[in-house]
């Protein structure tokens, strides 16, 4: 049995969702096709219906569709609801869509085992007030982190988000500007949709404890911008966001296949997406 997933996106040519659920089929010996699909906002909801009509047993959303994509599912998670966005559709035989969020689990799941980081007791710094931001709280809280603190160039939407969670553990906002009052911190993570780069975002010194990861939720084969100033700036530790892709990636597999596949067997056969 062919199972047939897709990725909707826009612009889509560049994910590499498709060559990493092939090394996940491969695997886990399951026979699965899995391509791009283009959309546009008018076109979002056919499309995902059009797939499950072809037979599509799930779809993974990316940007710009997923927080629109809540709309189009029957059934939506706790893990999508607290996201306020969902990346990824199960089709279920009885024609009903089933919307998850898989990308706070994913970037957890990178965090502990390839990065070696467990935010539990830890000073995190979330910098960005935006869909990335909100969509991992919720679950960088479940790890009980000492506190969370969100910055953001507009302040009154870091402040939004953190009421948004305040239930949900130790959570501050603050202006980019007043950063230095919280730190030093020994996560921080980039969740704006900015590069950091000339004067566009300007970080103050003195944020990062011994020991600090900085870690940009982008995926990118050079550092990035943020990986860059990072380092210059006293981080131990930079990552990108490759492994929240494969790890959020592996959560969605698991949710329409019930089985994961080994991190350990995974990586090794995406080397050529690192090049
Ligand atoms: P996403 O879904 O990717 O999070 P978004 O909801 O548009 O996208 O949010 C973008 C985030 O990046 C916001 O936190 C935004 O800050 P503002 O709320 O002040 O707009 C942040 N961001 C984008 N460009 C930025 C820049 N040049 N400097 C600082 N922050 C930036």
């Amino acid at each position: 049995m062919i199972n047939r997933y897709t990725v909707i996106g826009q612009p889509i040519a560049h994910s590499v969702s498709p060559d990493i659920h092939h090394v996940f089929g491969v695997l886990t010996q399951r026979h699965i096709e899995y391509t791009r699909t283009e959309a546009t906002e008018a076109t979002f909801s056919n499309v995902v219906h059009d797939w499950k009509e072809r037979g599509g047993l799930g779809c993974n959303v990316t940007m710009p569709f997923k927080t629109l994509a809540m709309d189009v599912v029957d059934r939506v998670k706790p893990c999508a609801l607290r996201a306020g966005a969902l990346n990824t559709i199960f089709m279920h035989k009885d024609g009903s869509l089933v919307g998850y969020n898989t990308d706070g689990s994913g970037l957890m799941a990178d965090l502990r085992h390839s990065q070696r980081v467990d935010p539990a007791d830890r000073r995190v710094l979330m910098i960005g007030a935006g869909g990335a931001s909100r969509g991992v709280l919720g679950p960088l809280l479940d790890r009980k982190p000492r506190t969370v603190v969100i910055a953001n160039r507009t302040e009154s939407k870091a402040a939004e988000l953190a009421a948004l969670f305040e239930q949900d553990g130790p959570i501050t906002a603050t202006s980019i500007e007043n950063l230095s009052a919280h730190a030093p911190f020994d996560l921080a993570i980039n969740a704006t949709s900015s590069g950091l780069s000339g004067d566009e975002l300007a970080l103050p010194e003195g944020l990062f404890s011994d020991n600090a990861l900085a870690y940009d939720m982008v995926y990118s084969n050079t550092d990035t911008p943020f990986m860059t100033w990072a380092r210059a700036h006293g981080a131990n530790d930079v990552a990108d966001g490759f492994g929240m892709l494969v790890e959020q990636a592996a959560d969605a597999f698991v949710i329409w296949q019930g089985v994961r596949p080994k991190s350990r067997l995974v990586y090794p056969r995406l080397t050529h997406l690192r090049q």
